[in-house]
This record gives structure tokens, sequence and C-alpha cells, in this order.
């Protein structure tokens, strides 16, 4: 077990020989080269890879700390942007991984947001026949959702994240204080998944996201809310590591949000919008439909308003239904959707494609 010093939690991940620890605080960035050294004592070189937005903040700092503990860092960087997560930049990186002299005993660290940990994860599970990886996510949607649970990915021409695997982290390292220089609409977007964790299974949590007055007051609770999101995924993922039943509750909001992201554009919403719009209109439906307590989908809404999050009233649900259907294929006959019973408590229900629409309606 590493420790850091100060105020730093940590949650373990339990999965056999593949468990790690996630560790939260504020400050970490400076002590994750000695933790990295504790945690991997025959690693010589760490190749980072972050994107063209987070390697100018923090791939000095990142590269000083691992120096100060003896490892030889080198920085690989990439354009920012969903459009950078496919084979090219990859097949790009593992050359540059070689060319570096990286061997099966050293080790990547991906520093960055969800692009970067699911393009980063996946280029140390292909090295060698994979490479120790850590995660250093610098997004809220990072720090709660993709840089825990394994599942890394690009994304082919044929869809998002349909090349990847499921490969975990030897650690996760969040430090909550990166979170101040991200752009307001990228607070908002991981505030969607925080949300999310608490409509599916903390009332406690939904309560405490409701109750931040403003950013700053959410910046302060960072390290307790990512903790409370970060605990909810570890426990389900340790129940569901390859997502064959009970994980899917982490896609509530995310049929619809996805259809919404791609029909769009990705960029003109981003995911969290999507989750939002499908959260709130599925909640919605749901609710109309008798299977969800009365006054959910309000509460829904008023937490999205409050983090300037979009509800979707206007979204064409006819043109939505027919990207969802698309999906169709890849899924079969029937959908499963995740539905709230009330807050902080969610169901899986499957449904035959037909009876979609009842639930998002049809306007
Ligand atoms: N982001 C959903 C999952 O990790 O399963």
């Amino acid at each position: 077990m590493i420790k850091f010093d100060g105020p730093t939690s940590s949650l373990r991940v339990e999965l056999g020989e593949r468990s790690y620890d996630i560790y939260i605080g504020g400050g970490l960035l400076d002590e994750a080269g000695a933790a990295t050294a504790r945690l991997l004592p025959k690693t010589k070189k760490v190749c980072i890879i972050s994107d063209s937005n987070v390697a100018p903040l923090y791939g000095e700092r990142l590269q000083k700390s691992l120096k100060a503990a003896g490892l030889v860092p080198f920085l690989l960087t990439f354009k920012a942007g969903e459009e950078s997560k496919n084979l090219n930049v990859l097949g790009k990186l593992l050359e540059a991984m070689a060319q570096g002299g990286l061997t099966r005993s050293d080790a990547l660290i991906a520093l960055g947001g969800g692009v970067t940990g699911d393009l980063g994860g996946f280029a140390a599970a292909c090295y060698m026949r994979g490479i120790s990886f850590i995660q250093v996510p610098t997004s809220l949607l990072a720090q709660i959702d993709s840089s825990v649970g394994g599942k890394v990915a690009v994304d082919l021409a044929a869809g998002k994240n349909l090349a990847g695997a499921f490969y975990q982290p030897k650690a996760v390292f969040i430090d909550t204080e990166l979170l101040s220089t991200l752009p307001r609409r990228f607070l908002h977007d991981g505030c969607a998944e925080a949300v999310k964790y608490g409509c599916i299974e903390d009332a406690e949590l939904f309560a405490r996201l409701n109750a931040c007055a403003d950013e700053a007051a959410l910046l302060e609770a960072a390290p307790e809310i990512v903790a409370a999101c970060c605990a909810i995924k570890a426990r389900i993922v340790e129940q569901d590591e390859k997502d064959t039943g009970l994980r899917a509750v982490l896609n509530f909001g995310h049929t619809l949000g996805h259809a919404v992201e791609q029909h769009y554009g990705y960029g003109t919403y981003t995911h969290g919008e999507g989750v939002a719009i499908g959260m709130y209109q599925i909640t919605k439906g749901s609710e109309a439909l008798g299977l969800t307590a009365p006054g959910t989908a309000a509460a829904v809404k008023e937490i999205l308003l409050r983090y300037r999050l979009p509800l979707g009233d206007d979204i064409d649900k006819k043109a939505l239904l027919a990207v969802m259907a698309k999906d169709k294929k890849k899924q079969g006959d029937s959908i499963t959707l995740v539905l709230l019973k009330r807050i902080g408590e969610a169901v899986l229900k499957r449904l035959p494609w037909q009876e979609v629409p009842a639930y998002i309606g049809r306007s």
C-alpha cells in the first residue's frame, strides 16, 4: 500500500490480482512520482501520454515529480479532441513508445481527460502485450467515471469505442485541484455524471450536489464528491468488471444521450450534456408510465438546471429514435433501459424496441 501525505483518501477496487487503489486529494500531482516509484519498483522509464490542452498545463509538473523519484519520463502529446481517439493516433503513440525505448517493465501514465485515459490505456494494453499504466485524470468526468473500471478504447469509423479492452490501471491518482483550470462547460459536463451516480445509487450524494450553491462550493466539495462517485463505480465494477449485467446501471441517461451526441454532431452537445438530456427525458417518460416515484423528474430537472445542463425538451425525438434504431442491430430486438424507481435507486428494464418511444415521447 502506497501512502500519500496530507488529506488524501483512498479507495480500493477489489478485482483479485487486478486490484488497485484510487487516491483522491488536492495536490497529488506533485507526489505522483514518488507514489509511482513505490508502486512499480521495477519501472525505470515512464511514458506520459497527454493532449495538447493538458500537457502544457501539467506535463512539466508531472515529469518533475517523476524525475525527483529517480524515474525517467518522456512526454507524448496528441491533438486534443475525440477525433484523435483513433487507430492512426494509437499507432503513432505505439511507435513513439518503441522509439523511446519503453520496455515491458516500464510504465505509461495517462494524464488528461476521458479521451486521454481511453487512448493511453489502450496503448498500454497493446504495447508489448500490456505494460503497467496509471491514470491521472484531470477532468471531472474522467475523475469520477472513465479513469476507474478499466474500459479503454479507440473509435472506429463504424462507431465510438469499437476497438478496445478491459485493462485495469495499477492505480488512479486524482488531484482534485486540477479541476480549477477546467473550462466551466466541462466542469458541468462532469457534474452530469456525478448527478447520475446520485440518481442511480445515492440520494445523499444527490442532495449534497444539490446543496452546492455555486462552482466555488462544488470545487471545495470536490474531494468528497469525487470519492463518493468513485466508491459507487468501484463497487459496481467489482461485481461486473466485464459489463455483462449490473454495470449497465452506469448507462443511466446514456442510450438517449449517445443518440443526442451522434445526431447533433459530437461537440454540439458534450457527453455530459447528452447524458443530462437522457436522464431527464427517460425519467419524465418512466414517471408518466407510473414506474418512477412522482416528483422524481422534477428533482432531476432542478439539479440539472443548477449545473446549467440542458433538459432537451426541444430535441427532435423522432430523429433520435431513428439513431437509436440503427443501434438496434448491435443489441437485437430488445434494449435494456436504466430507469429510476426513485432518486437513489435504479432498475434495469429489458424492453422490446417498439416500446421504447413510450419512454422518450415522439414529439
Ligand atoms: N462509463 C461506464 C462504464 O465504465 O461502464
